[in-house]
């Protein structure tokens, strides 16, 4: 049971009915939802915090309305008779019987005593989607577990969800490596490992496009260091004025100069230095002189396929099968699963009509021979068609949200990509409003890049961006080392054969990973550090298993037999301050995954793990289990161990994140 679902219910009840009555303009469900949880034990469990806002709502001393609430507030068959203190806080407690009986529900509930929600929605989680046939890097990480986690979520809480990978399968990264498959390839590599070696083409096409690309700015980027010298040496010229102000301001602009002479020599400077690499590399260096057309020969390739000419499509259809398995052994080794994977090419042939649509409508008109949507309050226009007749990102992003809504008929849509693609879905969600999906909630969960020790986007020594399977063997190499170590120390010799070694470090090493990314705001950038995600000690998944494998040694240690533990309705006896805080701990997980979803922030449910993690430890440090002094008592404690280590697993597996026995 969510008992702050049940308190909010209550306290809008108590709103409701209050004199002098509200005037419309106070939210009143916004202030019910100002029942939080206690910061501090001793002002019991839960807070009230609206009287203060309401009273000033209400012209009226906010103690005096605090006490209008507390009389009307109907809760005595779940807290304490409530008190108010200080400028109006109402504080409950909840009652102990009651949560024995909550406890005693939990124990025998597959689903720990947490009900589904009273009204299903359908979504769709659109997450992962990466641009196949190129590697697979960091970024992707947080696409997909972020997505996976609240998928999870959803489903758990009862929801219809539908878990899609719109893959890039359909880009201009397929016209470079049709490039580089016709005139670069390496046959005995390609029948050995498809993906390697396209991924190899991929990168040396894109790296000599990426040449002339950058000989065509490098000018342009002069011409920009110029012109940030030139007005560097005007504002060192502007003498002091004697007025404050002004001379701040002038101050500010001298230095604003200076930094954009730095910045953009740099970009010079270092646009320099990789093209003199790539003339330096005598192999590299004979590509180039050959291929000096290769940008648009790579687009036109791209054309062609799109255009249904024969051999690219064959070469198409070769090449996706082997893509679509290397993306899978990611997706098996991070326990990340879709119901459907429809990528880009699956609404190729449904462009043309939709942008037809868009225009028969009136809703789009072509600028300059390109097919446009114009949108309210938005200074650029959303493209769906080029000038060529090529469509666009956005026209498929729009053909997917009919094909969504026909199918499947979602309230919500939900978007899991990184924040630079924030535009593009403001101007989609925009768009789809103006073809009339506005019953649909469409939102962009947005996320934050990974960053490396530097406090830039997290790269390879070389530059390269970090694939992501490197990551993924690392973080398992580095659990496994911290695994060893710990079944080494155990006082009981070591309890792990090699095997369940290996095993276990997989569990541990994936599981860091995703909770070290699954534990940020999903909002800010974070630093990636192995060592950060590893730690046996503070908000980490090898943490949370820890203390998951220690409450299951308990139970081998003791002979327990938990199952049958679980069937006997043990009054768990809450005497001390340490089991109580415990109890009410465990209790509050539904209401963490109702916080989890109010803005899709996994964090939250980590937050909440860490929290009930703490106070277990300040329980386990007090209250001896198995050498309890009576033999009731241990049973009670033992059934608070076993809450936590399942609320725990529970967590963790909506996390995407699998428990160890031992570890
Ligand atoms: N493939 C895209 C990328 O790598 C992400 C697609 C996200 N989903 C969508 N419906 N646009 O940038």
């Amino acid at each position: 049971m969510n008992i702050r679902s049940r308190l909010r219910d209550r306290l809008q009840t108590a709103l409701e009915g209050l004199a002098p009555a509200p005037d419309a303009a106070v939210d009143l469900a916004g202030l019910a939802e100002m029942v939080v949880p206690s910061q501090d034990p001793k002002f019991g469990d839960y807070q009230i915090n609206c009287a203060m806002p309401l009273a000033k709502a209400l012209k009226r001393p906010p103690r005096e309305v605090a006490q209008e609430l507390v009389d009307r507030l109907q809760v005595d068959d779940l807290c304490e008779a409530p008190t108010i203190a200080g400028p109006g806080f109402i504080n409950l407690k909840v009652r102990d019987d009651r949560l024995v009986s909550l406890l005693q529900t939990a124990a025998k509930d597959d689903r720990l005593g947490i009900a589904p929600v009273a009204h299903r929605k359908q979504y769709i989680v659109d997450y992962s989607a990466p641009n196949v046939a190129k590697p697979m890097h960091v970024g992707h990480i947080r696409s997909s577990v972020i997505g996976d986690s609240i998928y999870r979520t959803l489903k758990f809480l009862g929801h219809n969800v539908v878990g899609d990978n719109h893959i890039g399968d359909w880009g201009t990264q397929f016209g470079m490596i049709i490039y580089g498959f016709k005139h670069f390839r390496d046959d005995a590599a390609y029948r050995a490992n498809p993906v390697a070696e396209l991924s190899r083409l991929y990168r040396l096409v894109n790296q000599l496009v990426g040449y002339f690309e950058g000989q065509a700015e490098l000018p342009k980027l002069r011409q920009k260091a110029d012109a940030a010298k030139a007005v560097l040496a005007a504002a060192q010229t502007i003498a002091p004025t004697g007025d404050k102000n002004v001379d701040k301001k002038n101050a500010q602009t001298l230095k604003k100069a200076q930094n954009d002479v730095e910045s953009s020599a740099k970009a010079v400077a270092e646009l320099q230095e990789k093209l003199a690499a790539m003339d330096a590399d005598p192999a590299v260096a004979k590509l180039i002189a050959a291929h000096p057309k290769i940008g648009a020969a790579a687009l036109e390739e791209t054309a062609k396929l799109h255009s249904g000419d024969e051999e690219n499509l064959k070469l198409w259809q070769e090449f996706m099968p082997p893509c679509l398995e290397a993306l899978e052994e990611t997706y098996r080794r991070l326990h990340v699963t879709f119901d459907e994977t429809l990528g880009e090419s699956f609404y190729h042939d449904r462009l043309a009509e939709v942008a037809e649509d868009f225009e028969r409508k009136g809703l789009a008109r072509e600028s300059d021979g390109a097919l446009c949507i114009f949108l309210p309050g938005q200074e650029t226009p959303m493209l769906i068609r080029k000038k060529d007749g090529a469509f666009l990102y956005a026209t498929t992003d729009l053909a997917t949200i009919k094909y969504r809504i026909e199918r499947w008929k979602p309230d919500a849509v939900l978007y899991v990509v990184d924040h630079r693609q924030s535009l593009h879905f403001e101007q989609l969600f925009a768009a789809a409003k103006l073809a009339g999906y506005d019953a649909c909630d469409f939102r962009h969960i947005s996320f934050g890049t990974v960053l490396g020790k530097d406090g830039r986007p997290y790269k390879t020594r070389s530059g390269d961006t970090v694939g992501l399977k490197g990551l993924l063997d690392e973080a398992v190499e580095r659990a496994a080392t911290i695994v060893a170590e710990n079944d080494e120390r155990n006082p009981e010799g070591p309890q792990l054969s090699a095997e369940e070694r290996k095993r276990v470090a997989e569990t541990v090493g994936i599981g860091a990973l995703k909770y070290a990314d699954l534990s940020q705001n999903r909002t800010s950038d974070y630093e990636f550090s192995y060592d950060k995600m590893l730690a046996m000690n503070g908000n980490t998944a090898t943490y949370m298993q820890y203390a998951y494998a220690r409450v299951r040694s308990i139970f081998r240690r003791g002979g327990v037999d938990i199952e049958a533990l679980r069937a006997k309705n043990i009054a768990i006896e809450l005497n001390t301050p340490a089991e109580r805080q415990l109890a009410v701990s465990i209790l509050r997980c539904e209401e963490a995954l109702e916080l989890a979803l109010v803005d899709f922030r996994p964090n939250q449910l980590t937050t909440y793990l860490f929290e009930l993690a703490s106070h277990y430890s300040t329980f386990f440090d007090q209250c001896p289990v198995l050498k309890a002094p009576t033999p009731e008592l241990r049973d009670s404690r033992l059934m608070l161990c076993d809450l936590t280590a399942r609320t725990i697993k529970l967590g963790l597996s909506l996390l995407g994140i699998d428990v160890v026995e031992q570890m």
